[in-house]
């Protein structure tokens, strides 16, 4: 009698730890990239200047290998090639972003460029002929330069050039177009680029423009999430979301749990709260802070600007889903004297009096700026369900990055299968409703700074060869049996040079770990 309660606890066990494993039916798989880091193709026909074009121009002294993205991946000519890599991967989309000086060269929508519109076109077709869902970021950072000349996102008149943009794109591409992000990181776009002025449009102004330009993004967003509620929802029947960049933060004790919460509103709660929170506005908190702080350093109101409570209406509740992108974490205590200011990422606020470290413990890649910490997605992902409600939950891009070039990347394979238990933790154990997940990137492209020495993708893209031949690394092997299986792999080693063998040898692996496991914790809790 006992063995056979034994027997099939057992067995029950092993059923459960095998679904825990398993992504839920209608989990979607996907891969990202963006306009200005693949396309090249800068000054073809009548495309218009980006701030991105013209900081590359000015300034390549400022890159790691004093490269530009003239040719990148070339993608406006091999569009075909992408298709083809995203297909052999099995992928259920592809999320990529429209170049707003390709498909508006004057940055204003009175000139739709035809040549822009025939490469989305063809783009969007042909990934739809394989099955492959196409999701459109309208915006990844490579801003009308003559928008920049105008303020560009300091200047609140940003956020009806960016709604008539998004209207355009709607329009053209909204009848095959299902799923969208309106604009990606602006913590990378706001608090990144006005904290440091590093990138494009190269403005350090961390007292001012990183508060006017966190206002107008969320205002912009939804402007852009209304119109097309008001306009093509009804016909379309299409999801919006704004990408946010999470950061997870760690108190570095139990007792700096105080500042952890504070360094969580003021990166992730400053771009969400104001979108799906039930009462809309900043965070409470932070709009305290930030007017006190303000006062002492002699402003007569608060630089970050107040909504109006007609602002606070059209920004709440502007979201069909919770789009994150996710990379790294940060452990957090109170800043003590000497300590450099730290607000993710680098400089910037440090009035907020908190201090950022990196556990040294959590493996990077050799850059260090977005070391690997798994358990902060899952963490994340149960902070912002306690917060907002169990919203649709769709990891947006989740990548690593590294120096090497070579395709048998297993530290990118170890990176994308922790993740992805802890997206599963997330769904099986918190009860999050996370419905797809986004690796990042497709393939080795300009990353920004560090040119084409710093590399996230799937596939290595070999940038010497005119031909910018796109080859998959073992981490495209491991998404790919990971997307066909629907089920979390174990990685193995050289598992791309002899597949076949080796994916019986994981699987089995697998079934007989849990196994191990199930009896084990059945002897455990009979015996002790
Ligand atoms: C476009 O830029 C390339 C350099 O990337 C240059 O060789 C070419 O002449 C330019 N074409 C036009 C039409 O300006
Ligand atoms: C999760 O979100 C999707 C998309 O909105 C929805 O269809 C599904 O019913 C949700 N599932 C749960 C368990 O809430």
């Amino acid at each position: 009698m006992y063995i056979v309660f034994l027997i099939s606890s057992g067995v029950l066990h092993a059923v459960v730890c095998l679904h825990n494993r398993k992504f839920p039916p209608g989990f979607q798989f996907g891969a990202a990239t963006s306009a200005y880091q693949i396309e090249g193709a800068w000054n073809v026909s009548d495309k218009g200047e980006s701030i991105c074009d013209r900081f590359s121009r000015d300034h390549p002294e400022l890159i790691t290998d004093k490269s530009n993205a003239e040719v990148a991946c070339d993608s406006y000519r091999k569009w075909r090639v992408d298709i083809q890599a995203v297909q052999d991967l099995g992928l259920d989309f592809y999320r990529f972003s429209t170049a707003w000086t390709r498909l508006l060269p004057t940055g204003f929508s009175n000139e739709i460029s035809k040549d822009g519109v025939n490469y989305y076109n063809n783009l969007i077709n042909g990934l739809l002929e394989k099955n492959i869902k196409p999701i459109i970021t309208l915006y990844h950072w490579d801003l009308p330069q003559r928008l920049q000349d105008l303020g560009g996102w300091t200047n609140p008149l940003i956020a009806d050039w960016f709604e008539q943009y998004a209207d355009v794109v709607f329009r053209l591409f909204g009848d095959r177009v299902k799923m969208w992000v309106t604009i990606n990181e602006p913590l990378l776009m706001c608090d990144f680029n006005y904290n440091t002025g590093t990138l494009a449009p190269r403005i350090k102004d961390p007292d001012t423009a990183t508060y006017l330009c966190t206002k107008h993004v969320l205002i912009a967003h939804a402007k852009a999430w209304r119109l097309y509620d008001r306009k093509y929802r009804h016909k379309y029947h299409g999801i919006l979301s704004i990408a946010n960049h999470v950061v997870w933060f760690d108190p570095l004790t139990p007792k700096h749990e105080d500042e952890a919460e504070l360094a969580r509103e003021y990166t992730v709660g400053r771009y969400a709260h104001p979108i799906y929170s039930k009462e809309g506005g900043w965070p409470k908190v932070i709009e305290q802070k930030m007017t006190e702080y303000s006062k002492k350093k002699g402003f007569p109101t608060s630089r970050l600007p107040a909504f109006t409570p007609e602002e606070i209406k059209l920004v709440r509740g502007s979201y069909d889903y919770f789009a994150i992108n996710y990379y790294t974490s940060r452990l957090v205590r109170k800043a003590l004297p000497g300590d450099e200011a730290a607000v993710f990422f680098d400089t910037g606020a440090p009035e907020l009096g908190l201090t950022f470290i990196k556990d040294p413990n959590w493996p990077s890649g050799g850059h260090n700026f977005i070391p690997s910490y798994p358990k902060g997605l899952r963490s994340i992902i149960s902070w912002l369900k306690q917060k907002y409600g169990n919203l649709h939950f769709f990891i947006s891009e989740n990548g690593y990055g590294n120096f090497d070039s070579g395709l048998d990347d297993y530290d990118r394979v170890e990176y994308f299968h922790q993740h992805l238990e802890q997206v599963l933790h997330s769904i099986h154990d918190d009860h999050a409703n996370v419905t797809g997940f986004t690796a990042w990137t497709l393939m080795d492209n300009y990353e920004w700074l560090s040119g084409y020495t710093l590399r996230f993708g799937l596939y290595h893209v070999d940038f010497t060869n005119p031909e910018r031949k796109r080859t998959p690394r073992a981490s495209a092997h491991y998404i790919a049996k990971t997307v066909k299986k629907r089920t979390l792999e174990t990685p193995v080693k050289k598992q791309h040079t002899q597949s076949q063998a080796q994916n019986g040898k994981s699987k089995t692996n697998v079934n007989l770990f849990c196994l191990l496991i199930s009896v084990t914790v059945i002897v455990c809790t009979k015996y002790f």
